[in-house]
């Protein structure tokens, strides 16, 4: 779709470079995720076979395939034409057929108004800066038909600002000692990209046409969001 030239262009790779082939490649080990826990989460945000489901910065597709095995169909969104032929590959080695990917961003999808029941992004709005994070929760909500639930993971600063320098130290810290991330990959982080603060996350959240249901903070640098369409 044809866009002013003011509009951000979000397919562009923000830090990280989740392009890069070794990152894909490596990455599943190095998040060390569990499939039930998505499928623990799918459960809780009430997911039925007739479901439309959309997962945005779906990395290698884990937690779009864990969807798709019970949902009619999967949006699975990222900008990293890598990252979606990996979510393909595993869908593939799932047999599942019901997985549409789009190499697309928050702002650039397209998916009809109203079509899906429950969107998902994990560890991606924060390759936004906070604006347009905003216009794309509203993106969104519009995708959302109503009484739709999103369900946002990301990493957020839950602190005043003057606190940034202790929970970014201590993030580093326990990055290094329990995930396979080292300090430069947590700086780029921090430094690079655009995680903000918890009490902006919540008020965009709100601001773009969402009930915030619950929000539970770990580490004073994790967010969940559970959300639906007001
Ligand atoms: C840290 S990974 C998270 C992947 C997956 N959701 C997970 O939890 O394992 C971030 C993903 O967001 C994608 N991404 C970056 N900028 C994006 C944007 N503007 N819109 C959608 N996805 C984006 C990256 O390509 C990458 O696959």
């Amino acid at each position: 779709m044809e866009q002013p030239d003011w509009y951000y262009v979000d397919l562009k790779q923000v830090g990280i470079d989740f392009a890069d082939p070794a990152e894909v490649e490596s990455y599943d080990e190095r998040q060390a995720d569990d499939p039930q826990e998505d499928r623990a989460l799918l459960a809780r945000l009430g997911i039925e076979h007739f479901h439309v489901v959309a997962d945005f910065g779906c990395g290698t597709g884990m937690l779009a395939c864990e969807a798709a095995q019970i949902a009619k169909r999967v949006h699975a969104v990222d900008i990293s034409a890598e990252m979606l032929a990996k979510s393909l590959r595993r869908a593939k080695g799932m047999g599942l057929g019901n997985l549409a990917t789009q190499q697309a961003g928050f702002l650039s999808y397209e998916i009809p108004d109203n079509s899906v029941d429950i969107i998902t992004s994990k560890f991606a709005l924060h390759h936004l800066p906070d604006l347009w994070k905003g216009v794309a929760l509203a993106r969104l909500q519009r995708t959302l038909r109503p009484g739709g639930k999103l369900f946002l993971r990301d990493v957020v600063f839950e602190c005043d600002p003057t606190e940034v320098p202790a929970v970014a130290e201590s993030w580093i810290g326990w990055m290094g000692a329990n995930t396979g991330y080292d300090r430069a990959e947590v700086a780029t982080h921090i430094r690079d990209e655009h995680s903000t603060y918890s009490w902006i996350m919540a008020g965009l959240i709100e601001r773009a046409g969402f009930r915030l249901l619950q929000a539970d903070y770990s580490m004073r640098i994790y967010a969940d969001y559970f959300a639906e369409k007001a």
